[in-house]
């Protein structure tokens, strides 16, 4: 089963030259460590800034190379809307991913599920992958996983609205990403994230009519990543952190490429 793993580099590095050093060092360590062998696609999140300078390197790249996403999308096309990038612009770039209502969005930026889903369909109209993140706060998962369920349901209902049936749906991935996890190196348990997704696809297939692929997201390490990735029901991951440090980062790497594959939770 062919799995994702995606590098969100948010708010990081600060200087181009530190942008392109990390990118030229992820794409070697994705070579080495014979990731698309594997099955293993991997993709590269920068701030919007350095994605032309990103795409320029990786156009000088021999396949396999990893692919390039944009970390946020407008739901406008073009037009005065000020500090606003839209999914036509990310495509001329050659970004194929973007990911679309994060947590730190939702949190920082008071991203709505109504706007997130105007977000979803713009990624979608323009030709994008959509890398949908969800996932439930402390408070929540603290009274139980069938809250979080809950949660997670009612998120997904709301981002993915107006979808069903188009042939673009395809195109969503989920990042199931509980937000106590995430940064803060207090994982999910493998058992429970799996069991997330799967109930994530379920959930899905009944509501919009097609099972995404669902990534994990929260804390994921060239420690832990093993114990994700060889779980089917989980694509993949998404990476903050450790994406950032490019020794961490080719360690996950070999360490997903050398996982045995397709245990159940
Ligand atoms: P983290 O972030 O790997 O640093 O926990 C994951 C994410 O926010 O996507």
């Amino acid at each position: 089963m062919h799995k994702l793993i995606i590098a969100n580099w948010k708010e990081n590095p600060v200087t181009e030259r530190r942008a392109l050093a990390l990118f030229r060092a992820t794409a070697a360590a994705a070579r080495r460590s014979r990731a698309a062998a594997a099955g293993i696609s991997v993709a590269v999140c920068p701030p919007f800034v350095f994605l032309e300078q990103v795409a320029g390197e990786l156009r000088r790249l021999k396949p396999p190379r990893p692919a390039l996403g944009a970390q946020d999308v407008f739901w406008e096309e073009k037009g005065p809307h000020t500090g606003e990038v839209g999914g036509k612009m990310l495509r001329a770039l050659g970004a194929e991913y973007v990911i679309v209502g994060h947590s730190e969005r939702r949190r920082w930026m008071h991203e709505t599920d109504a706007a997130i889903n105007r977000k979803l369909k713009r990624a979608l109209t323009d030709g994008l992958r959509a890398i949908l993140c969800v996932g439930e706060p402390a408070a929540v998962r603290r009274k139980g996983i069938a809250s979080a369920r809950h949660f997670v349901e009612v998120q997904l209902k709301k981002d993915i609205r107006g979808i069903r049936g188009t042939a673009a749906a395809r195109r969503v991935i989920v990042a199931y990403e509980p937000v106590w996890a995430i940064g803060t190196g207090k994982r999910d348990k493998p058992e429970d994230a799996a069991a997330m997704a799967a109930f994530i696809k379920r959930s899905l297939r009944k509501t919009a009519g097609f099972a995404p692929r669902v990534l994990y997201g929260g804390s994921v390490d060239g420690k832990n990543i093993r114990d994700y990735i060889s779980l089917k029901e989980i694509d993949g991951a998404l990476v903050g952190g450790a994406s950032l440090r490019a020794g961490e980062f080719a360690d996950l790497l070999d360490a997903a490429s050398a996982a045995p594959r397709g245990k159940n939770k």
